[in-house]
């Protein structure tokens, strides 16, 4: 690969960017990393193509057809081998060539052990690098953006099956389609699932509603929730509630799920007395039943017609006593990747679920580290697919997976969000996110929101970012030296790859 840099010739250079000309035949292609060698200065300069233009403006010099080529400056290595960011430019004279691994061996020192793909070149991969991430920052939140069908679930696939290997922290992720645990067919492919990384089996474990013969079969357990999981704040975003309905709600979200549960379904608002009467509250739940008197009776019929659907449209795993919740908790401290499998939930049951779980590991995790028990350091990696939904800068009643953001870092518990929407996503969430996995992007305005809100510098990466084929994704974390171009494995190649290396 080294020799088809013959004829790469720096032509402009200033701190911010550099211009080459390369003879057309060259391939390179957006994103490519080059090197520039400054012999005077004894530097060795990395850059970035950011855009490939045949430039006539000069004439056709007489070596034949040329095309200018813009690079963006990532940094030099200075003379004790360090790498530093681009505070000088090379001069004209420096030799432009390509890097090779040993090159990026600073690079390599900066990945984490969570692998995830290798680095990208031209059209195919640069041998021997990984692109890994690293698993100690995973507390401080991560985003994972692409549009549609561009390689989103594949890529947290291979962060599971990488995390199962590893053991270094729990994943939570929540499978509405079926999709993660057992895989599906796609024309005649096979899309594979991650109870198939065999090799890692324990270091998975599947909560799921499917029937018990099939949750035998794939050795899946059975996932419950109980009415004292509930809580009735939940409602708020669940549903949009009008005002009335609001104070209802927030009248009784200290009371315990399973108490409001009782009252609207087996007592029910006609039950309550007339808020002339004197004489308190009747029934089994009389604390209830004194807030709720002097409500009207418009909103509380309501509020029970909304509890009533939460129970019922749950059915399949919301129960009246059994949780999988403590035992989710003991498997995420085992550092296990555990999926919440439930075809065919509705999309309020996935969010009910999610939340739910969410609120229960958070307060753990807080529990936890005032304690300062030994397992204070444990990490958790929440995944929210379709983050939008409840991260949107309008929707402010999604308290939990806000509180998550603003203070999980501190309680080991990080967000994944993915989303194929990044522009309707908080930009203050966003401004949280400390690791940017960037997938293709087609919207112009996803890629801007994207390049503003991430830690390093994507803007220069905005043709990069809009040219990503499928797979291929561009990685920025902290504390590496610039975002990494990767080639995200594709699972069911990962998988055989880990399999025939156990
Ligand atoms: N890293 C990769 N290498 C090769 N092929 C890939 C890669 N990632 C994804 N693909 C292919 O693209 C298809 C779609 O990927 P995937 O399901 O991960 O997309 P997605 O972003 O999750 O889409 P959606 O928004 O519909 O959920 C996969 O079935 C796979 O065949
Ligand atoms: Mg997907």
């Amino acid at each position: 690969m080294s020799n088809d840099a013959a004829g790469f010739r720096l032509i402009s250079t200033s701190v911010l960017a550099y211009r080459i000309v390369v003879p057309s035949s060259a391939i390179l292609f957006v994103g490519d990393i080059l090197k520039l060698v400054d012999h005077d200065k004894d530097f060795t300069f990395f850059a970035k193509v950011t855009d490939i233009t045949h430039d006539t403006a000069q004439g056709e010099p007489a070596a034949g057809p040329t095309l200018a080529v813009n690079l963006h400056p990532l940094g030099l290595i200075d003379h004790d081998g360090r790498f530093r960011p681009p505070m000088t430019a090379p001069t004209n004279f420096a030799e432009v060539s390509r890097p090779d691994d040993a090159d990026l061996e600073f690079l390599k020192q900066s990945m984490g052990d969570l692998e995830v793909g290798q680095m990208r070149a031209g059209l195919g991969i640069l041998e021997g690098v990984t692109v890994s991430l690293p698993s100690e920052t995973l507390s401080s939140h991560m985003g994972v953006f692409a549009t549609t069908g561009m390689g989103k679930s594949n890529f947290m696939k291979v962060l599971c099956a990488s995390a199962m290997r590893l053991r270094r922290f729990g994943v939570l992720m929540v499978d509405p389609h079926g999709e993660y645990v057992t895989g599906y067919r796609l024309r005649n492919q096979r899309i594979k699932g991650l109870i198939e990384y065999t090799g890692a089996r324990d270091g998975l474990s599947v909560y799921s509603t499917r029937p018990p013969d099939e949750r035998k079969r794939y050795g899946l357990k059975e996932l419950r929730l109980e009415h004292d999981d509930f809580r009735m704040g939940d409602l708020g975003f669940l549903y949009e509630l009008s005002l009335p309905l609001i104070e209802v709600v927030e009248s009784l979200d200290s009371h315990a799920g399973s108490d409001v549960i009782d009252f609207f379904i087996n007592e029910g608002v006609d039950s309550l007395p007339s808020p002339l009467k004197t004489t308190s509250g009747i029934g089994r739940h009389p604390e209830i039943t004194d807030t709720l008197r002097t409500y009207a009776l418009g909103p509380l019929h309501m509020t029970q017609r909304r509890v009533e659907t939460v129970v019922e449209e749950n059915r399949v795993f919301f129960h009246r006593f059994g949780s999988s919740i403590p035992s989710i908790l003991e498997d995420l401290a085992q550092n296990k990747v555990v999926l919440i499998d439930i075809p065919g939930v509705s999309e309020r049951g996935e969010l009910f679920a999610l939340s739910t779980m969410t609120r229960a590991i958070l307060n753990a995790h807080k529990l936890r580290t005032l304690s300062d028990e030994e397992t204070s350091h444990q990490q958790v990696l929440i995944a929210i697919e379709e983050a939008q939904r409840v991260l949107a800068e309008a929707n402010q009643s999604t308290q939990v997976f806000r509180e998550c953001v603003m203070e999980g870092r501190k309680f080991g518990v990080g967000l994944c969000l993915v989303t194929q929407q990044p522009k309707n996503i908080d930009p203050r969430i966003l401004a949280q996110l400390n690791t940017y996995v960037v997938m293709g992007l087609a919207d112009q305005q996803d890629r801007s929101i994207v390049a503003g809100n991430a830690k390093q510098n994507l803007a220069s990466m905005n043709n990069e970012i809009q040219t990503l084929p499928r797979g291929d994704a561009v990685i920025s974390i902290m504390g590496t030296p610039f975002p990494v171009s990767t080639r995200i494995h594709l699972f069911e190649d990962y998988l055989d790859r880990l399999d025939a290396a156990s």
